[in-house]
């Protein structure tokens, strides 16, 4: 297949995905649309597609990762791309070499889209305007994680039909997580509820002004969510004790058995992973059959093969001459 095959309209512009904070519905839609589209053919036993043969796609992670940095490589070599790895332990960067040297130095080797996650906000566009090649946010400290946030709403859109007149509860750590604002931003775009659930001293000031209801109770949140997407503790960003012990945690926040029982009885258990078991959610509650854990991680690979071809025909086309944004 060659990628005039899979690009639908409306054609997509940009070069860089950085949030979705700044895309329409119509550049969310595309997105999942093309993702879906790389599962159907992947059903077919087409596995191997050919829209990236020749590029080099790198891997930058400043900060660890199993689900994201392992699906952006499958995605690219899915797509014949070659992969290159960064991690920053046992790289120059212990010698002092910048954050912006480096990307530098491995676009220099020949590498036109870069996948990249740090522990600051931020960090992806600073690169996006220091260099020529692509880049995509794989998670930039507590601000967006947008490739998260397009898996989890595929998922749903998946099961549901459609996003518009959901009603989605993201509960846990909302301060801290960069996929509840990915979530907030794609699902309120697409026409979902959102009430965002956590203790007061994890919920950011002023969160309504993104255009979602604020409840401090899950008990209260269960009979009316259709979808309930437990965000992980983020303990690495906490610089103070936010709650008095994880057991008080899990008592008021934990999704357990008890509490999928009292929720609605087609209600979706969603968790971006990594999970804490016993935390945010039950064993029995992430392996149970309410929970599309496995689903959201299968999904992830086909939101990333799409956001590589599309970032990848933006670019292509801006080098001929074309507008991409
Ligand atoms: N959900 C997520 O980003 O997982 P990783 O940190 O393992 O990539």
């Amino acid at each position: 297949m060659d990628s005039a095959t899979v690009s639908a309209a409306p054609i997509w512009t940009r070069q860089h995905l950085l949030g979705l904070q700044e895309l329409s519905a119509a550049e969310i839609t595309q997105i999942l649309d093309q993702a879906a589209e790389f599962k159907r053919l992947h059903a077919q036993g087409e596995t191997k597609l050919t829209p990236l043969k020749g590029v080099t796609v790198g891997n930058l992670f400043f900060e660890p990762s199993t689900r994201t940095k392992t699906s952006f490589s499958l995605a690219a070599k899915r797509l014949s791309a070659d992969t290159v790895d960064f991690t920053s332990a046992g790289s120059s960067l212990s010698k002092g070499e910048t954050f912006i040297d480096t990307a530098k130095n491995i676009e220099a080797m020949g590498v036109p889209l870069m996948v990249v996650r740090h522990s600051t906000s931020g960090a992806p566009h600073l690169l996006a305007k220091s260099l020529k090649a692509s880049v995509i946010n794989a998670g930039d400290g507590t601000h967006e994680h947008p490739t998260q946030g397009l898996l989890d709403i595929m998922t749903i859109r998946e099961h549901r039909g459609s996003i518009a007149g959901l009603t989605v509860a993201l509960v846990g750590d909302i301060l801290h997580s960069r996929v509840a604002r990915s979530n907030i931003w794609g699902l309120t775009k697409l026409g979902a509820r959102v009430i965002v659930c956590g203790p007061a001293t994890l919920m950011p000031p002023d969160i309504e002004r993104l255009g979602v209801e604020v409840n401090y109770r899950l008990d209260d949140v269960l009979a009316e969510a259709d979808c309930v997407n437990l965000l992980r503790i983020q303990a690495e960003r906490q610089r103070s004790a936010f709650f008095p012990s994880i057991y008080e945690y899990a008592h008021f926040y934990a999704m357990n058995g008890a509490r999928v029982r009292r929720a609605k009885p087609d209600v979706l258990i969603l968790a971006p992973g990594p999970i804490n078991r016993g935390v945010e959610l039950t064993p029995d509650v992430a392996d149970g059959d309410r929970s599309v854990i496995l689903d959201q991680v299968s999904n992830g690979l086909f939101i990333r093969m799409a956001c590589l071809h599309l970032c990848w025909q933006a670019q292509q086309r801006l080098q001929a001459g074309g507008h991409a944004g």
